[in-house]
């Protein structure tokens, strides 16, 4: 397994390209099921989880082509089968998302159930009752969710959901594009990738309306057509480079990120005195000598400040002038950086779901590894601007959700490189 080196203590100059958003285009990739004809998204990420719903998708029987570029096409000129074994869900949450989208097409289907993983318990129930409310009769059995649609196929409803869910409000309106009649989201999550693959649905016929508001309305459609999609700028990665560049010092410019989807990070890293600044097509972030500070935020559901920048905001917090509160609550166990972040330095508190962050003036760099993919980045972000070598063990994680990040960042002038890392005597 390889690991991530970092020679710490140097300053990022440059630009960084982000890539198109992982979170998007899974479910991007999900709505392919959706129509027998070819569905192209372009700018999509090359990551392991984009080629991983990939694998499940082609086990459908979707033809799955990576294009030129950034390109992919996904046809699923039929359905060969709707099972989704537990192997294949049960790595990665977001293939879940396939059981919508086969019930709506197919009349029924057989999917894993995904399981908690490392940050959470991550139930599913939101997902289950909404597509109850399309008319799916729903059964669990042996760790399977089975799903059948009525007679004629699924019929919109009137989904209230109690959490403003990302995932139950993706869920829902990919299957609702192929029911009949109107589906009404209310409380539906705003995050920019509902966004996205609203105008992804729309595009290929079902009308959707609401998207970014509380209150979404989707009028199904008995087909829909294959279209060309380019998947959204990534807001998370753009959130990790600009809190990078806070914390090492420097002056970056990120191509391609949409200013609009990070407003509640600027402000907090504008308090933090870290300057961000909107510019053509992108966004600039300048620090230069004096040190952060210490600011307090919560995590909340778009368009408060994101759970999945959290970790990569304590990285940066580690080294600011004063105490920075940071309240986690849409994940009830998404401080596994802390005690990592420790080992560099940082003097961290965590009671509950909250941490108390008192600055330190450096950290130094150590080996660390962590369980998930924003906490395994916010240890690339304080080994960037730590002094000496880090080594961040269990990359497997980075790959999952960063595109070609040491690249990025070497491009920057970071001393970063990937190495195989010894076997375990
Ligand atoms: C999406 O997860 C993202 N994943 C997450 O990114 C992100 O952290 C999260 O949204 C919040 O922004 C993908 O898009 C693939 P939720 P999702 O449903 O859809 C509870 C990353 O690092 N809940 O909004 O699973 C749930 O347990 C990942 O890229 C239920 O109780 O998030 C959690 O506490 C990590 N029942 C809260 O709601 C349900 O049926 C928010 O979950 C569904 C969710």
């Amino acid at each position: 397994m390889d690991r991530i080196v970092i020679q710490g203590g140097t300053r990022l100059d440059g630009r960084i390209a982000i890539s198109g958003a992982k979170n998007s285009a899974l479910k991007l990739m999900a709505a392919s099921l959706l129509t027998d004809e070819p569905l192209i998204l372009t700018n999509m990420p090359r990551l392991a989880d984009s080629r991983f719903m990939g694998h499940l998708l082609a086990r459908l029987g979707v033809r799955v082509e990576e294009g030129p570029g950034a390109q992919m096409q996904l046809h699923a000129a039929e359905i060969s089968d709707t099972f989704a074994p537990y192997d294949l869900v049960r790595k990665m949450r977001a293939t879940f998302n396939v059981l919508g989208p086969l019930v709506a097409r197919e009349g029924q289907a057989r999917v894993s159930l995904p399981g908690g993983c490392a940050i959470g318990a991550r139930p599913v129930d939101l997902h289950l009752k909404a597509l109850e409310t399309l008319g799916a009769e729903i059964t669990l059995t042996e760790g399977y969710v089975e799903a059948r649609a009525p007679k004629g196929g699924l019929v919109g409803g009137e989904v209230d959901l109690p959490f403003a869910s990302v995932g139950a409000t993706e869920h829902t309106m990919l299957a609702a594009a192929l029911a009949r009649g109107e589906t009404v989201i209310e409380n539906a999550a705003r995050e920019p990738e509902i966004g996205d693959l609203a105008a992804c649905l729309t595009a290929m016929g079902a009308e959707v309306e609401g998207a970014g508001t509380s209150t979404i309305r989707i009028q199904g459609r008995e087909k829909l057509d294959g279209i060309t999609h380019a998947v959204v700028g990534d807001r998370i990665e753009t959130a990790t480079y600009a809190l990078a560049v806070a914390a090492a010092g420097g002056e970056v410019t990120l191509d391609g990120a949409v200013w609009a989807h990070n407003k509640a990070l600027w402000n907090a890293m504008g308090e933090a005195g870290v300057t961000v600044k909107p510019v053509e097509n992108g966004v600039r972030i300048e620090r230069n000598g004096a040190r952060v500070k210490g600011v307090d935020i919560e995590t909340q559901p778009y368009p408060g400040f994101p759970t999945d920048a959290q970790a990569q905001f304590m990285a940066l917090m580690s080294l600011g002038e004063g105490t920075s509160v940071i309240r986690e609550t849409i994940f009830e166990n998404r401080f596994m950086h802390a005690p990592e972040l420790i080992r560099l330095g940082a003097d961290i508190t965590v009671h509950g779901n909250e941490a108390v962050v008192r600055g330190v003036e450096r950290l130094k760099g150590a080996p660390v590894m962590a369980t998930d993919l924003r906490a395994s980045v916010s240890l690339v972000i304080a080994g960037l601007a730590a002094e000496g070598e880090t080594v961040v063990n269990r990359v497997y994680h980075l790959d999952r959700g960063f595109e070609r990040l040491e690249a990025k960042l070497s491009g920057c002038g970071a001393r970063i490189e990937r190495q195989a890392e010894p076997a375990e005597s």
